[in-house]
């Protein structure tokens, strides 16, 4: 199949399926992870911190995670697999005979024509690491089975963790599964790059003596200086509440887990995938381990957070730095966008400034609409000695008035740290919104002594052709990026 060329350092925006098919050519991936919803049949609520630190109360539906069997797409995809009459269609056709055609079985014939692309797409040298959870993993495992060739499965890797949340009546369910597989014999694993201290025990024993042998020979077990290849379960803490790289994106995994995957199948300059990218937790690991990356996600809500993350921690920028494909790049497409679904368009138009989406706009678990606070997004920057002040970000595909204007700035005089507004707009902004802006006066940025408007309205059409907010220094746009952006010290010493 002929794709369309990509750059180096592509995030998608779509369907993974599609996306693979129109553009990732044959045998080009050197590493793919996928963290696909696992069929746990309940939705993800996205939480933000606010600037204390604490959760906020404020929650967006970012994806759910319950499939069922419907007859436009799963039908339609499972007689397609079937009809191929490989073992992998005998497969799903005998499950379907046995456990019917059920949320289980459309999650598996969903993940089966995936799993078939991403075979594709992998070099012959490279790895696949599937993370799922007890709920899915033993059908998911004959189903790689299939693809892969059992002789391919590599590891199960089991991911030990603990914290809240523990039945009455089980043990508590605190492990996910990781499956590892390769496409052929030949692969990649650089076990130095990955080794681990001994336990104390082993580091005690010094000499040959301690030391086991190798069954039935002589030959010495020798510890290595450099430490032991981890075992197949990996204790790692999850992003818990208190994580300094915490996004508050439901399901989001540690950077920690994702380090050591790209540091063992993978290479300086190779290529990492994951085509369920969720908030970015694989990018901003390949970006920082200098390997190139591709990343998927059919939600604006993942996409706008990555392109925040990216340039908090990163200062890089879509369209500059990376391609972003499958987003609005004309006015026509983001109205199109905004008829389609008005949050998708809300996500989208913060990841253009880049905003953290913030709000309790979506729907809640119960399907009702939450509470509007009036926050979309929030920018956030350093005023100096440990003090982050807020831009708040309201974004409006309807009709606007400078009504609207007079909200967003009482928004803001209530938000205890917030000091500005950015008012985006599908619609062209009236002569009266502008005069209401401009009266709201400036905001004094002391830490440098510049002013800047309090109140900006910014046209879609105006971001779409590159202009940018007036703003106080890029410094904080996201917690987790801290450490990685210019310190407080380094303030002090310019102030
Ligand atoms: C479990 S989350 C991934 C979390 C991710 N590992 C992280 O650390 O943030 C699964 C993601 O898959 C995305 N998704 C679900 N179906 C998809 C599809 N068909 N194509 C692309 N992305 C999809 C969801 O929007 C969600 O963000």
């Amino acid at each position: 199949m002929g794709q369309k060329a990509i750059r180096e350092n592509t995030l998608f925006y779509g369907d993974n399926l599609t996306v693979m098919q129109e553009y990732i050519a044959d045998e080009s991936v050197d590493l793919i992870y996928l963290d696909p919803p696992f069929n746990s049949n309940r939705n993800y609520n996205v939480l933000y911190k606010d600037e204390s630190g604490l959760d906020s109360t404020a929650q967006v539906v970012a994806f759910e995670d319950t499939w069922h069997w419907n007859l436009e797409y799963t039908e339609n995809e499972f007689q397609v697999l079937v009809r191929h009459g490989d073992e992998l269609g005998q497969l799903l056709q005998t499950l379907v005979n046995i456990i019917g055609r059920n949320q289980m079985t459309a999650y598996l014939v969903m993940m089966s024509s995936r799993l078939l692309e991403l075979h594709r797409i992998l070099k012959p040298t490279g790895s696949l690491y599937l993370h799922c959870d007890p709920t899915a993993s033993h059908y998911l495992k004959i189903v790689l089975d299939m693809i892969f060739e059992a002789k391919h499965f590599r590891n199960e890797i089991v991911w030990c963790y603990t914290g809240g949340g523990r039945p009455a009546n089980d043990f508590a369910k605190k492990h996910d599964i990781i499956l590892r597989y390769n496409k052929s014999n030949k692969i990649v694993f650089n076990a130095d790059s990955i080794r681990v201290e001994y336990n104390s025990d082993m580091s005690k024993r010094t000499s040959p003596k301690s030391w086991g042998s190798h069954k039935g020979s002589d030959k010495i077990y020798q510890p290595n200086p450099k430490g032991k290849i981890p075992e197949d379960w990996w204790i790692m803490s999850p992003v818990n509440s208190q994580a300094k790289e915490r996004l508050g994106y439901p399901t989001q995994k540690p950077l920690t887990l994702l380090e050591r995957i790209i540091k063992a199948s993978s290479n300086e300059g190779d290529v990492v995938m994951d085509p369920f990218c969720g908030c970015g937790t694989t990018i901003h690991a390949a970006q920082s381990l200098g390997r190139t990356w591709i990343g998927i996600d059919i939600t604006y809500l993942a996409i706008s957070l990555i392109k925040n993350r990216l340039h908090g921690a990163y200062e890089i920028k879509a369209g500059k730095d990376y391609d972003l494909i499958g987003e609005p790049t004309t006015m026509q497409g983001a109205e199109y966008l905004a008829q389609q679904d008005r949050y998708q368009f809300q996500w989208w138009a913060l990841g253009l400034l880049p905003a953290r989406p913030y709000g309790a706009k979506g729907k809640s678990k119960r399907g009702k609409k939450g509470k509007d606070t009036g926050i979309d997004g929030i920018m956030t920057f350093s005023e100096g000695k440990g003090k982050d002040k807020q831009i708040i970000v309201q974004v409006k595909s309807g009709k606007v008035s400078s009504r609207d204007i007079r909200d967003l700035n009482g928004t803001v005089d209530r938000e205890p740290h917030a000091v500005m507004g950015i008012f985006v707009t599908l619609q062209p902004a009236t002569h009266d919104m502008k005069l209401e802006a401009m009266a709201i006066g400036q905001y004094h940025w002391q830490a440098f002594d510049r002013y800047y408007p309090k109140m900006q309205i910014l046209t879609i059409e105006q971001l779409l052709h590159g202009e940018v907010v007036k703003r106080p220094g890029v410094l904080t746009t996201m917690k987790q990026a801290e450490r990685e952006i210019i310190s407080e010290a380094m303030q002090d010493e310019l102030l």
